[in-house]
């Protein structure tokens, strides 16, 4: 069983290469691990999704918080000396990444010299944007509720083998080629109109910027691996947003669990030697899809409203419930998680009593797994169990054993219920509000 008792114990514990993954439907607070972790890790890549993530991080600096939120680009390249690597996995607006790099530029981060693109990651283009709002409105009542950043007809592009990659930027005519090709597809069959030239001329001066970032990373991650370079991989979403594993089809058009991290940067998963899963220390999920822990009363309020719960990306408020152990035990399962982040535990101070789901009755049966027919999920009736909450702040606290007692034995029942270590535990939203175990 893994014990981190501080944060420089991390590197000797955790191995030469890890995966930080979501274990519910995402926001579970990975960024502020991932940005953690950076500050000892050498490379650090997203594999998967684009920008319908969104990673926020607050640090005090000379005694002021600031906070920065990521879409695309990976949470590590706040830290200086660092490779921030865009996976092959992952669907790439250049325009919104431009804006990124402009935004942190603005912060005093400058990306120059720390960020590379894969060569095979796919483009995702105006037109993706345009078809999931058409996508979306066709579904009317059965909405997935998606980010409407064009995740989905981006990866329909890659499967059915028409996309176009980063890569094809440094062969001009042919992406020009391709561009108009897919663009007048894309407009004859769901019936818009863009200006296909301005695009093309918006792309002919963006490639001049950052042609220089275009790399084959999936050889590079490798070879930084076998100098002896340490290798974090930043998951986006979660693990019940999977294309797989996930509520289908309220799920993101990617594999974000372990095996996806491999595939998405090329990375061999066999070398990754911890999975650390984000776990919040209750459940929220933004847009449509099944949660059967979810609360529609006040208390469901004080959740939102504690824990600040609106998205990141689309500032949509997010849907909040009690800690489903079901959700994150099959997580644990499906990502090889060998250590849990539980995140936001200082949110739940105040509740006089705390909820945890840990089984569902499906038309009378005891089950212990996510059915995968939507019906039946819908159905399915969790039990709980009951803890005693604490009413004391818990956001500068630094040591477990300094944890009011009833918010210790929180912690220690999940522990012991998804037989996992948690060896982080948030208190609070900045960079130093961790408690390592
Ligand atoms: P991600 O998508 O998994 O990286 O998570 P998000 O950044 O979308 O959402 C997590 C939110 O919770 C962010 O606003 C974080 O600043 C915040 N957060 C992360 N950890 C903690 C914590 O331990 N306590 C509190 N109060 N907030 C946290
Ligand atoms: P991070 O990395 C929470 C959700 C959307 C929608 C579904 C499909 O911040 O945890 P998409 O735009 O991907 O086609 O939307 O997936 N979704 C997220 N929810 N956090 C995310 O990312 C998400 N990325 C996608 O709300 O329900
Ligand atoms: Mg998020």
């Amino acid at each position: 069983m893994l014990q981190i008792k501080n944060e420089d114990e991390i590197l000797k514990k955790l191995g030469q290469a890890v995966y930080i993954a979501g274990t519910q439907w995402g926001d579970e607070g990975k960024g502020k691990l991932v940005d953690i972790l950076s500050g000892k890790y050498d490379v650090i890549g997203r594999a998967a999704g684009g920008a319908n993530a969104g990673h926020t991080i607050c640090v005090n600096e000379d005694g002021e918080s600031k906070k920065y939120v990521f879409h695309l680009l990976p949470s590590g390249i706040l830290h200086e000396g660092k490779v921030c690597i865009i996976g092959n996995g992952t669907v790439v607006n250049i325009p919104t990444m431009m804006e990124e790099i402009t935004q942190l530029k603005e912060q005093g981060i400058d990306v120059h010299g720390k960020l590379l693109i894969s060569d095979k990651a796919h483009l995702l283009l105006e037109y993706h944007k345009i078809i999931d709002g058409i996508q979306e409105e066709g579904k009317k009542g059965k909405k997935v509720g998606t980010t409407l950043r064009g995740i989905g007809p981006a990866y329909t592009d890659k499967i059915s083998r028409i996309g176009i990659r980063v890569g094809d930027l440094l062969d001009f005519n042919y992406f020009a080629e391709k561009l108009r090709s897919n663009a007048e597809r894309h407009m004859e069959t769901y019936g818009f109109k863009i200006n296909i030239e301005e695009e093309i001329s918006y792309y002919k001066s963006a490639t001049d910027v950052i042609q220089g970032y275009i790399k084959n990373t999936a050889e590079f991650i490798n070879d930084s691996y076998k100098e002896g370079k340490t290798i974090l991989i930043e998951g986006a979403q979660g693990a019940h947003l999977d294309i797989d594993h996930g509520t289908y089809p309220y799920v993101t058009s990617s594999n974000t669990t372990t095996g996806g991290a491999g595939a998405g940067l090329g990375f061999p998963p066999n070398k990754i030697d911890n999975v650390i899963g984000i776990m919040k220390a209750y459940t929220t999920r933004v847009g449509e899809g099944p949660f059967p822990t979810e609360l529609g009363n006040i208390e469901g309020e004080m959740l939102q409203d504690k824990g600040a719960e609106y998205g990141a990306t689309t500032g949509r408020p997010r849907r909040c419930g009690w800690l489903d152990l079901i959700v994150v035990k099959n997580a644990i399962d499906i990502n090889g998680i060998t250590s849990i982040n539980m995140t936001k535990l200082d949110v739940l101070t105040g509740f006089k009593t705390i909820k945890v789901g840990i089984g569902y009755k499906l038309d009378d049966q005891d089950i212990k797994y996510i059915p995968a027919s939507l019906n039946d999920f819908e159905k399915v009736e969790v039990q709980y169990i009951e803890m005693k909450g604490w009413e004391e702040d818990i956001s500068k606290i630094k040591k477990f054993d300094d944890l009011p007692k009833n918010c210790k034995e929180y912690v220690k029942k999940i522990e012991e219920l998804i037989e996992t270590p948690i060896n982080f535990i948030g208190v609070g939203v900045h960079r130093d509000e961790m408690i390592y175990k």
